[in-house]
């Protein structure tokens, strides 16, 4: 897949009034990683990535895409689950994000790419599955259809979706708490209109539930045969 220039993009909150300047806590990766990342964030991480890579159904020898792969985590895991020679290419607008991921993962199978969900550069068809974790609630909202559409477009007839995204707390203090960190983006974010805009896009619903109470996921289908 040939990198399309990327817009660099901060990691920063969109709010009422324009850009929000609290760094966002949900962003596993600033976008000027550092190789000593804090090591108290990885192992609840890799617990919910593996988790993920169960759920997204993928099988040895599939093609994966990672949209909005941050530093590569996710990447990384469903390399190990469709072994060497299969293929794992993660995209991110990041070009500093990406060049982490590069330096972090040893699966010759895994690949990283500067590219938005929006405007994917891969060939109809071209994947067995797409997962995207935590990313979705970063676009836009007149954006996401566009992004899932592009979601559908890659995955072959009968290739297997997984969007996994942010829970606003449901109790009030706890909601106070992530707005006053992370903006009131992230605690308005709804994430259980997920379901409507894959079925929208065209995808069979198979699944959702939660990896934890703050991580909601939702499995889809694209119909038809391979
Ligand atoms: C919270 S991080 C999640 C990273 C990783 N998927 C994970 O679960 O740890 C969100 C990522 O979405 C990326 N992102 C933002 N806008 C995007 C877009 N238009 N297309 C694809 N990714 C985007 C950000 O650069 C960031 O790396």
């Amino acid at each position: 897949m040939r990198a399309r220039a990327p817009a660099e993009r901060s990691c920063r909150l969109p709010g009422p009034s324009g850009p929000d300047p609290r760094p966002r806590i949900m962003c596993a990766a600033p976008h000027a990683p550092q190789d000593n990342e804090p090591a108290a964030v990885a192992p609840a991480a890799r617990h919910e990535h593996a988790r993920l890579a169960e759920l997204s159904g993928a099988r040895p020898g599939d093609r994966v895409l990672d949209v909005g792969c941050g530093t590569g985590c996710l990447s990384r895991r469903m390399a190990k689950a469709v072994g060497v020679g299969s293929s794992v290419l993660g995209i991110d607008p990041s070009v500093p994000v990406v060049e982490y991921a590069r330096r972090k993962t040893q699966a010759s199978q895994c690949s990283y790419e500067a590219g938005v969900a929006e405007a994917l550069e891969a060939a109809d068809a071209s994947f067995d599955v797409v997962v995207t974790s935590l990313a979705v609630h970063h676009l836009p909202e007149e954006v996401r259809p566009v992004a899932l559409r592009e979601m559908f477009r890659v995955l072959r007839p009968g290739g297997r979706l997984l969007v996994a995204d942010f829970r606003p707390p449901r109790t009030r203090p706890v909601r106070h708490l992530v707005a006053a960190i992370t903006g009131h983006v992230m605690t308005n974010y709804q994430v259980d209109l997920l379901d409507g805009l894959i079925t929208d896009t065209g995808f069979e619903v198979r699944g959702r539930g939660d990896v934890r109470p703050w991580l909601r996921y939702v499995q889809g289908t694209r119909p038809g045969k391979a």
